[in-house]
């Protein structure tokens, strides 16, 4: 996709925050420092459109990044992150939950797993709410320029298995590093958006 026009447009905690324009929205989960923000600089070729960092936990609201003046990329808090209190986490499952089951423009998600390990009991459990919710989804099997070319099979055998995913639902390797993967991933988001 090629990338006419960009905005960092607003951070929301709550749904009065949303954007009221009514574009079409993307959001991406995933557990903290997975590489959510990472993945939305690689899709728009910009280093720190969305902030980034090696500490977890760095986005603590849902960010809405408008592109192309077209739709939105909505960057959502990371789950499973064990250094914010139980008080704080509560709250951003709360935000989460909110969102997703609320938003009536938003048009898909993007699961992020990490490509080197097996996916998580969080990993699980946010498919599960996810396909609960009948919204459309990509899984996304991230930074897999940590992951040799002849183990990649392996890794699409066990976010499969782990996730137990339904034959609807795609599963995309991706690196942000390399960027290999990001035209899937763009083609799948421009199905959606244009729906
Ligand atoms: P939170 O905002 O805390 O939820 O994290 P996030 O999911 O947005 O992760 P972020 O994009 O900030 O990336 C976390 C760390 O992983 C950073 O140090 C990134 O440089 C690194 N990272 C992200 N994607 C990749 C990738 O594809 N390959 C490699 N090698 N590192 C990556
Ligand atoms: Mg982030």
């Amino acid at each position: 996709m090629q990338i006419k026009n960009l905005k960092m447009d607003i951070s929301a905690v709550s749904a009065q925050q949303y954007p009221t324009d009514n574009l079409a929205e993307i959001a991406l989960l995933g557990r903290s420092n997975v590489g959510k923000s990472s993945l939305i600089n690689t899709l728009v070729q910009r280093k720190k459109f969305a902030r980034t960092s090696s500490t977890p936990g760095k986005t603590q609201t849902l960010n809405f990044y408008q592109v192309n003046e077209a739709f939105y990329l909505v960057d959502v808090p990371g789950y499973g992150y064990a250094r914010v209190s139980k008080q704080q986490r509560a709250q951003f499952g709360q935000m989460i939950e909110e969102y997703l089951t609320t938003r009536s423009v938003l048009q898909g998600v993007i699961i992020l797993v990490d490509g080197r390990h097996e996916p998580t009991a969080d990993d699980v459990s946010m498919y599960q709410f996810v396909r609960y919710y009948q919204l459309p989804a990509l899984i996304v099997a991230t930074k897999m320029d940590k992951v040799k070319k002849n183990q990649w099979n392996k890794t699409v055998q066990t976010v499969t298995n782990t996730l137990n995913l339904n034959s609807t639902d795609q599963l995309q390797l991706f690196s942000a590093l390399n960027k290999s993967g990001q035209s899937e991933v763009w083609h799948w988001i421009s199905t959606r958006i244009n729906n």
